[in-house]
């Protein structure tokens, strides 16, 4: 058993690490094309953690390296019927440092299965809404809108706190900026919209398909004045409007954020990734199924976070590696 956090789990570029993004599975059942190949190959089941060898790393995360956040990603992770346990189980590590789980979904399943998620525990969910059109909607994803926006107020009817996401690809939604945004500001909701990152399944990114986060204000700004508000360790720079309604952008591309970045990728296969666009992977689970123990884990991950790359600012474009979007969860 490790012991309490040793020391705060760093880079060498000084980034302190809070937050680890989690993802159970690479399936899904949409096919956003930002995200997913034309023909994905699923993972085989036997190559993904356990429930049980989830819990030993994430506890080592929480327990002894400091990780305060834990956001469950896929894939869709509601593909997981287990994902109440998971969530419950996971609760456990509250009582060691653990502030905060959540979840990042397509919420096209989750209308059922809301009110049990806040009661295994889940604290708040990010859901991805890239049009508010259902034939756009459908163009984007392969889906149907109607069970996305049911999942959307099914967790609000469970009191789960949400932010919606919309990925934004010039030509192909630039032009659902303002009615996702009316949409989103008489619920209330807080949006945030996403410049559309090189991490594609089809490799179809392009510098000129970026819809940046200054034309994303001008649309607004024609609406109302929105005032910038200072930058915190979300991955978003914020807006508000007189009245407050909050606004995000993730401008990955026009302003990398990588100096403030706070977190950690955990895939399916329990290979840990430090950057979003790290071409290399940390193997945990080989050592953990040889029956490493915990500080032969923890020197591991240790030495891979020191190593993690100065990340998209340093380095733009295309990344060389198998695996794309919908396996390492956003
Ligand atoms: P919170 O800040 O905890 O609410 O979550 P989040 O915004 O990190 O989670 P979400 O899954 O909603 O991610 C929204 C978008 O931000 C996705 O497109 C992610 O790929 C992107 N994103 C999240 N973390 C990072 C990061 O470390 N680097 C980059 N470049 N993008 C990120
Ligand atoms: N660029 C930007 N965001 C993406 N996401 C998936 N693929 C991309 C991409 N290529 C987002 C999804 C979801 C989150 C997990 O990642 O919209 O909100
Ligand atoms: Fe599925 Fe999310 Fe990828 Fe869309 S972005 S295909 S919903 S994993």
């Amino acid at each position: 058993m490790s012991g309490p956090v040793q020391a705060p789990l760093v880079d060498a570029r000084g980034r302190l690490k809070r937050k680890l993004r989690v993802s159970l599975t690479d399936r899904c059942n949409l096919r956003c094309h930002y995200c997913m190949p034309e023909q994905p190959r699923w993972l085989p089941k036997a190559a993904l953690m356990s429930r049980e060898e989830l819990r030993r790393l994430v506890g080592l995360f929480v327990r002894a390296l400091g990780i305060a956040e834990l956001r469950l990603t896929g894939g869709e992770p509601l593909l997981r019927p287990d994902l109440e346990d998971i969530v419950r189980e996971l609760g456990a590590l509250r009582a060691q440092g653990l502030e905060r789980i959540a979840l990042t979904s397509n919420a096209s399943r989750l209308a059922p299965r809301a009110a049990a998620l806040r009661a295994a525990g889940l604290d708040d969910l990010n859901i991805s809404l890239d049009a508010i059109e259902p034939e756009r909607f459908r163009a984007l994803t392969g889906g149907a809108l109607a069970p996305v926006l049911a999942g959307i107020a099914a967790a609000v009817a469970a009191g789960l706190p949400l932010k919606l996401n919309c990925v934004l690809i010039r030509g192909a939604n630039d032009d659902q900026v303002l009615p996702l945004h009316q949409w989103a500001r008489e619920r209330g909701l807080p949006l945030r919209y996403i410049e559309f990152m090189p991490l594609d399944g089809r490799q179809s990114w392009a510098p000129e398909k970026v819809y940046r986060e200054d034309e994303i204000i001008a649309q607004l700004s024609a609406l109302e004045p929105l005032r910038a508000l200072p930058r915190g360790h979300d991955p978003a720079a914020y807006y508000a409007s007189a009245d407050g309604y909050r606004v995000g952008v993730i401008s990955t591309i026009s302003k990398p954020f990588c100096s403030r970045c706070d977190r950690l990728r955990l895939d399916a296969r329990g290979q840990l990734y430090t950057c979003l666009f790290s071409a290399q992977s940390c193997d945990l689970l080989t050592p953990l199924r040889a029956g490493a123990d915990d500080a032969a884990l923890l020197a591991l991950i240790r030495n891979a976070v020191w190593h993690k790359p100065a990340g998209y600012a340093e380095q733009p474009g295309y990344v060389e590696r198998t695996i794309t979007m919908h396996h390492l969860g956003g």
